[in-house]
Order: structure tokens, then sequence, then C-alpha cells
């Protein structure tokens, strides 16, 4: 993780001022840097022994970052990793452009890599994660959003760049088909996990660096919210109908508490948990290691974290 982090520090350099201020003001703000971890280790654990790990790695993080830079204009959010939001510091305009310039020198890092594989995982990773934010777009105020629909949603937006992370240390491993599939699923069960957690937190958190209540806000049919409506009774099925078509922060005490009553926390959670147990049955065929204990722990961590 040092040479990623001094990957990072390199590679995010430009001669435009603004890109440099930008870059750093959001790359060492302290985010977990856990698709980065997660490529390393299970390059590791497949027994890879060379070194484009640690740029495939670096590139991963600059997808993810350029993401947060457009995500955060989109949902108009102001804080993150503890701190104002780019788009609040710079503005929405330098935000987008500067989350151009980072998934741009991503595709440029991917070509230095030259291997036609990772890059073809990487440009359909990228498109969709678009398709996937486009079409949580269009759920949004919509309180018809299904379950399913919603999991197709966080599959697209989150859980395919952490499987790509892992896929790629397959690929540059050169593993056989099976194996790189299985390393693949374990990403994308742990991705999956992961945003459920997110989505939870956006309820239930404290501490976690952004706003409690974003989601809420915007009007996003997020599971918490999708459950709560398909068992709660009738005014609180009315409430959160009105909450997502019309978004805000004014009845948050009353969602939380609809939330709570109706287990929609538990049951957010618990799929989470299924989520996170399938990524650990995925490593199965992975020879034990310390590598591997670590990557089920992080599954484990997917699901216990709070930040
Ligand atoms: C935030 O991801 C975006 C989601 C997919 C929920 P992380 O929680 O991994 O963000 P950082 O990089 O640690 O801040
Ligand atoms: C994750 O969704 C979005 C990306 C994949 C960029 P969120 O919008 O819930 O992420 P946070 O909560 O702002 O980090
Ligand atoms: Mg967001
Ligand atoms: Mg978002
Ligand atoms: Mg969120």
């Amino acid at each position: 993780m040092a040479r990623v982090n001094q990957c990072i520090q390199e590679r995010l350099q430009s001669e435009i001022v603004l890109i440099n201020q930008i870059g750093h003001y959001i790359v060492n703000s302290g985010g977990k840097r856990l698709r980065p971890v997660l490529h390393l280790l299970t390059s590791k654990a497949l027994g890879y022994g060379g070194d484009q790990h640690i740029e495939c790695a670096t590139l991963i993080e600059f997808i993810h970052t350029a993401t947060l830079l457009h995500d955060d204009v989109v949902d108009a959010s102001e804080l993150r990793r503890g701190q104002e939001t780019a788009n609040a510091v710079f503005g929405n305009e330098a935000s987008v452009l500067v989350g151009d310039f980072l998934y741009s020198r991503a595709f440029q890092m991917m070509v230095e890599i030259d291997r036609m594989r990772v890059m073809a995982i990487l440009a359909d990773a990228t498109n969709t994660i678009a398709e996937g934010e486009v079409q949580q777009l269009l759920n949004v105020h919509d309180p018809d959003t299904t379950e399913a629909r919603y999991l197709q949603v966080i599959h697209d937006k989150t859980a395919k760049l952490f499987e790509s992370a892992t896929q790629l240390a397959a690929v540059l491993s050169d593993q056989p088909e099976s194996l790189e599939s299985e390393i693949a699923r374990y990403g994308m069960h742990l991705g999956t996990a992961f945003q459920l957690v997110d989505d939870v937190l956006d309820y239930s958190g404290s501490d976690i660096g952004k706003n409690v209540g974003d989601d809420l806000a915007e009007g996003k049919p997020t599971l918490p919210l999708i459950y709560s409506m398909r068992v709660g009774i009738a005014e609180q099925k009315a409430l959160i109908r009105d909450v997502i078509e019309h978004g805000g922060r004014d009845q948050m005490d009353a969602v939380k508490a609809a939330i709570e009553s109706t287990g929609a926390i538990e049951y957010t959670a618990q799929t989470a948990r299924t989520e996170a147990d399938k990524a650990i049955d995925c490593l199965a065929n992975v020879p034990d290691s310390p590598y591997k204990q670590a990557l089920i722990d992080l599954a484990e961590f997917s699901v216990n974290r709070t930040y």
C-alpha cells in the first residue's frame, strides 16, 4: 500500500494547478483505499509475483475517486471523508472536470499495462457504473422502485468496480477461467454487501464522514425505504411514498421511526450478511494464506463496518 500511495501521488500530477489542488484535496482526505487493498490482497493470495498490481491498484482508486467527484455533484453532497466535498469547496464545474481528468488518467495507465483483458474489464466496468448511476437517477422520486431494480443499481454502480479489482488480480496472475470467475464473484458479492451497508449507514450511521440523510433528502429509494413500504402499516407506507416523491429532510425523524419499527435496518443488514457469506464461499479454491484470511476479514468488515 505504501507503493500504491506513492504511485497515486506521482500519477496525480498535472501542469494544471487546479487539477493538482483538487486531486490532492480528495485523494489525501482519508479514503479507506478498500478497492486497491482488495486488488493487492487478491494478487498476493493468487501468488502474483510481478509489479503491475501497483499500477492497477492505483488506477482503480482513480476510477473510484472520479466517481466520487461526480457522485457528490449529482447527490448535492456537502461532506465526504469528514471534510467539505470538492464541489462545496471548488464548485460543481471543477469537480466534474477533475473527475474526468482522473478517469482519463486511469485509462492512460491501463494502456501502459498493455493487456487487452485488463482494458476490456475496465472499459466494461466504467460503462456499467455509468449505467447504474443513470438508472438510479431514473429511480429517484419513484416510490414504485422494486427491490430487484434497486439491487441492479447497486450491482452496477458499486459492486462492479469491486468485481473488477479482484478479477484483475486473477488476470494479472494468469489464473484459469474458473478461478478467475470465482474471484470476480467474491468481489461482486463483497461490493454488494458494502453498498447495502452504505445505504443502512445513510440512516443509522454517525461519524461516517458524510452527512446522514443525504439519500432521503434526494428522494432515493434504497432498501431500508423499499422494505419499510412493503411491510409497514398504511400510515407508514403513505409517509414513505411521500418522502420518496418529494425528498427533503423535514420528516427524517418519522422516517427513521418507521424504518426501525418495521425492521428494515435488520432486513438490509441481513441481506448484506448473506452477500458477505457468498463472497467468502467464492474463496473456497484459493489456497490458505494470511492474504486469504485478510480477504475473509474484509468481507466481514464490509458488513460490520460503521464508517
Ligand atoms: C463510497 O465508497 C462510495 C460507495 C460505493 C458507497 P467508500 O466508502 O469506499 O469511500 P472511501 O474511498 O473510503 O471514502
Ligand atoms: C455510491 O453511492 C456511488 C458511487 C459508486 C460513486 P452513494 O451515492 O450512496 O455513495 P456515497 O454515500 O455518496 O459515498
Ligand atoms: Mg453519494
Ligand atoms: Mg450517489
Ligand atoms: Mg451512500
